[in-house]
């Protein structure tokens, strides 16, 4: 897929995510609206096209995501090395370095291939706290050729922050990172 084509598949979901979701919640009561997820592709797109190497673009994808995003707290990559979840880069304060698959959120949405979203960490069974402030979590497995190689964990201070359009927008950018990783 060229990388227009790949653009435009992008702006068409959207559109449709958008379309489909106008009669419910409003945009405004959030602190980024679904929209700006297409500019953010966008803009992840021009930081990320020329350059292959992998540790230069999940760097310049946290940097990104975390300059734009509102209300997080922790937002980083969590990379699969010898079946366990090692820190990559991101932003916030230190965290734990190690997560065993199946552990925590960021271990079970590994294991299930499959985002998980938390809305009160508090109720999450296993849930690790590296950063006491965070209230609710979104962790979206990066997926390639069938096989997982990391995680995006995403953190916030307010309970119930991400909904099914950050989920659908954070999925799609990273369709958009996993291009050139
Ligand atoms: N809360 C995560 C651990 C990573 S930190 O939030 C940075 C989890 O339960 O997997």
């Amino acid at each position: 897929m060229t990388q227009q084509s790949s653009n435009q598949s992008i702006s068409q979901r959207l559109q449709t995510i958008i379309d489909s979701d106008r009669h419910s919640r409003s945009a405004v009561t959030k602190d980024i609206p679904l929209v700006n997820y297409l500019q953010l592709c966008e803009q992840l797109s021009g930081l990320i096209s020329d350059e292959s190497d992998r540790t230069a673009n999940l760097a310049n994808c946290t940097a990104l995501l975390w300059q734009e995003l509102g209300n997080i707290n922790w937002l980083g990559f969590y990379l699969l090395k010898r079946n366990k979840l090692v820190l990559g880069p991101f932003q916030g304060k230190p965290a734990c370095s190690r997560i065993d698959m199946g552990k925590g959120v960021c271990g079970t949405a590994a294991q299930m291939l499959k985002t998980i979203i938390v809305a009160d960490v508090h109720q999450f069974p296993g849930h690790i706290a590296c950063d006491v402030a965070s209230r609710s979590e979104i962790v979206v497995p990066l997926i390639s050729e069938g096989k997982l190689i990391a995680v995006l964990d995403i953190d916030s201070p307010e309970v119930d922050r991400f909904d099914h359009r950050d989920q659908q927008g954070l999925e799609l950018i990273i369709r958009t990172l996993l291009t050139h990783l």
